[in-house]
């Protein structure tokens, strides 16, 4: 868990210190299973900023929750397969509240 805090500050840092905004892509999601496919599908519409800024307060439901609102509100070109390994990813790796 504690791990989990200190990458997400030194993402938010980078954030703050003006090059996330630089037109390239500072944050980059951690290496594990299902990050491909979760930059792939995940960044169409918006930066994986906005995976990292609500990592602290999401579990697996919110998570299950969020992907759904993106699919059935957003039109994200996910199927369930795919958001079921994106589930897995986003829950390992982005979810300090689990
Ligand atoms: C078709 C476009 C689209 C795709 C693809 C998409 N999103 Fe989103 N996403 C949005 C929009 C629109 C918002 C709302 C932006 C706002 O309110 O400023 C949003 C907001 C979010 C937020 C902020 C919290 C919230 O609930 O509003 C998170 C987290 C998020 N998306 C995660 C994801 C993840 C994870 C994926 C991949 C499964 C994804 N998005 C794919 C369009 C998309």
């Amino acid at each position: 868990m504690k791990r989990v805090r200190v990458a997400l500050c030194a993402g938010w840092l980078a954030v703050v210190a003006g090059t996330g905004r630089a037109g390239e892509e500072t944050v980059v999601l951690r290496d594990a299973p299902g990050r491909d496919l979760t930059l792939a599908r995940c960044v169409i519409c918006h930066s994986v900023d906005y995976i990292e800024a609500n990592a602290p307060v999401m579990d697996r439901a919110l998570w299950q929750k969020t992907i759904r609102k993106m699919v059935d509100r957003y039109g994200a070109p996910v199927t369930d397969e795919d958001a079921a390994t994106i589930l897995d990813y986003l829950t390992a790796q982005y979810s300090a509240a689990r």
